[in-house]
């Protein structure tokens, strides 16, 4: 008995090549095809608008399209709809291609296996649907961390204002500003200050954590001098080194190239690190601050003569709340936050950290940081359906006098695949593309660019969709026509370059 019923709108131009697929269809045994069939891409795109199908089978050579811009027209407006490419043989790499940029499978034509052209289609419609309820889960998802941050900050906020006038009246009493009090009772306001000074600590951490979870981390990574930094930072901590007897030894070489980082974060990372060396190594013991030069990185050690990790527990260190249990050592309190955050803040400044570590003898967190390359060119992809405008932006960044290597597309399906080759710093992409909606693109690029980090400028005329594709992940936003400088500000600021304007050229040689 036949089961299911099956829409396929069959797009193919050729009668014969109907006739045969229809056929096949029609004499398979346990599923019900219904089959509708049109000659021209714009017929197929009017059919889907009005009616349903579970399966689009494609010939991509039309009389209207040719080849991939076939698919592109059908996949931009129907992304919904699982494709099934038909092609010729010989277009194998076409079609592979094809199911790179979304197609669920090619058949290739004139092969006349009934049992294969079955077989790709359940397969394609059930990928889909596995595809659309995991992206579906993956939002959803997405959604419930955020909601998760949020109620973390808030709740991290809400408490403390409270917390922050706790202490004031406490110290206020403790001061004995407001009468005299005994030594038992400056004991005990003493320990509520402590705790109330744990308490803020903590929920600082979370809120930071919470800000660089939720993408907020105000970075400003500009050139930095490195060493400057750490013997400042060694002048600082050297007194609480000294209230356990330990040396602390920094070890620089001399022309120490800049750093490309945010100086606040490195603060913060080796606030974390060299904390953790003095809180775990024993009185008298050393800490070790080493840097060198790594290829295009540089290269910080922290080095200390503590207890060391147990090799199994190397990796959790770096998650958050996990703390290795040492009741009978040194420095067991702490919010087991300190390590997560410095691993955020090292990633979100382009580096990567790493530890070593052996018991009895030490432990040594190793991160990296790239180094400022004036020279190096910053890569930036134009993402935008009209040309006009592409050659515009095209035409101002040439004449900005900014190092930029710039590449450009009119597809937003390209621009993923670009995106992923080219690895630009900078996206600059307009909202409303022809194909496929521009915040699906922003979507996609966002996941892809938070792998390298790059920054994404939506450029759109619709002034009002620009507050929330903020919210969907856009770094900046610059609403249509703006004029060549609003455009540099916006690059020099996600760039960090330094000031440059648009000189109008006198002549455009060979335009
Ligand atoms: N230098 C070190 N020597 C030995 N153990 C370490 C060292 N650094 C980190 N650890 C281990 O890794 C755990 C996690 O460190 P992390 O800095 O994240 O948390 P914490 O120091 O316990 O608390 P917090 O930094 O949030 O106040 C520590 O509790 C400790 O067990
Ligand atoms: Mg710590």
């Amino acid at each position: 008995m036949k089961s299911k019923r099956i829409n396929i709108l069959l797009v193919e131009d050729n009668p014969d090549e109907v006739v045969l697929i229809k056929e096949q269809l029609l004499h398979t045994k346990d599923t019900n095809f219904n089959i509708a069939s049109v000659g021209r891409l714009d017929a197929a795109l009017s059919w889907l608008a009005e009616s349903q199908a579970e399966v689009v089978m494609l010939d991509l050579i039309l009389p209207d399209s040719r080849g991939l811009e076939t698919f592109r027209k059908v996949y931009g407006r129907f992304p919904e709809i699982p494709i099934i490419v038909l092609t010729c043989v010989g277009d194998e790499a076409l079609a592979s291609q094809l199911v790179k940029e979304g197609a669920q499978d090619y058949l290739i034509k004139g092969q006349g296996d009934i049992g294969a052209l079955v077989h790709a289609l359940r397969y394609a419609i059930e990928r889909h649907s596995a595809k659309k309820n995991s992206q579906e889960a993956l939002k959803r998802l997405r959604e419930l961390n955020e909601t998760k941050s949020q109620f973390v900050a808030e709740v991290s906020h809400e408490i403390r204002t409270p917390l922050a006038i706790i202490r004031e009246f406490v110290s206020l009493v403790r001061d004995e500003t407001v009468g005299p009090l005994n030594e038992k009772q400056c004991k005990c306001l003493d320990a509520a200050l402590r705790n109330c000074d744990k308490l803020t600590d903590l929920i600082s951490r979370i809120l930071d954590l919470a800000r660089i979870e939720a993408g907020k981390a105000e970075l400003h990574r500009t050139k930095a001098d490195l060493t400057s930094l750490l013997m400042q930072f060694r002048n600082d901590f050297t007194p609480v080194c000294q209230t356990k007897k330990q040396t602390l030894v920094l070890d620089v070489p001399d022309n120490l190239p800049m750093a490309h980082c945010d100086v606040t974060s490195v603060h913060n990372i080796l606030t974390n690190l060299i904390g953790n060396a003095h809180k775990f190594t024993p009185e008298k013991g050393t800490l070790r601050i080493r840097t060198k030069e790594e290829g295009r990185f540089l290269r910080i050690d922290v080095e200390d003569t503590g207890p060391g990790i147990p090799r199994d527990s190397l990796e959790k260190i770096f998650e958050a709340f996990v703390q290795i249990d040492r009741k009978d050592g040194p420095g067991t309190k702490g919010t087991g936050l300190g390590l997560k955050i410095a691993k955020s803040l090292v990633e979100l400044n382009g580096g990567c950290i790493s530890v070593d570590s052996t018991i009895g003898k030490g432990s040594c967190f190793s991160f990296t940081l790239p180094v400022y390359d004036k020279e190096l060119p910053s890569r930036i992809l134009i993402v935008d359906d009209e040309e006009l405008v592409v050659r515009m932006i095209e035409k101002v960044l040439r004449y900005s006098d900014l190092k930029l290597e710039v590449k450009s597309t009119l597809s937003g399906l390209d621009s993923l695949i670009i995106a992923g080759e080219f690895k630009p710093n900078l996206i600059i992409l307009d909202m409303h593309l022809a194909e496929v909606g521009g915040e699906q693109v922003l979507l996609s690029l966002r996941q892809q660019s938070r792998q390298h980090n790059s920054k994404v400028l939506i450029i759109s005329g619709d002034v009002h969709s620009l507050t929330e594709v903020v919210r969907d992940g856009a770094d900046e936003v610059l609403a249509k026509p703006f004029t060549p400088n609003d455009l540099l500000d916006k690059i020099r600021i996600l760039l960090n370059l330094e000031p440059k304007t648009y000189l109008e050229p006198i002549e455009e040689k060979g335009r």
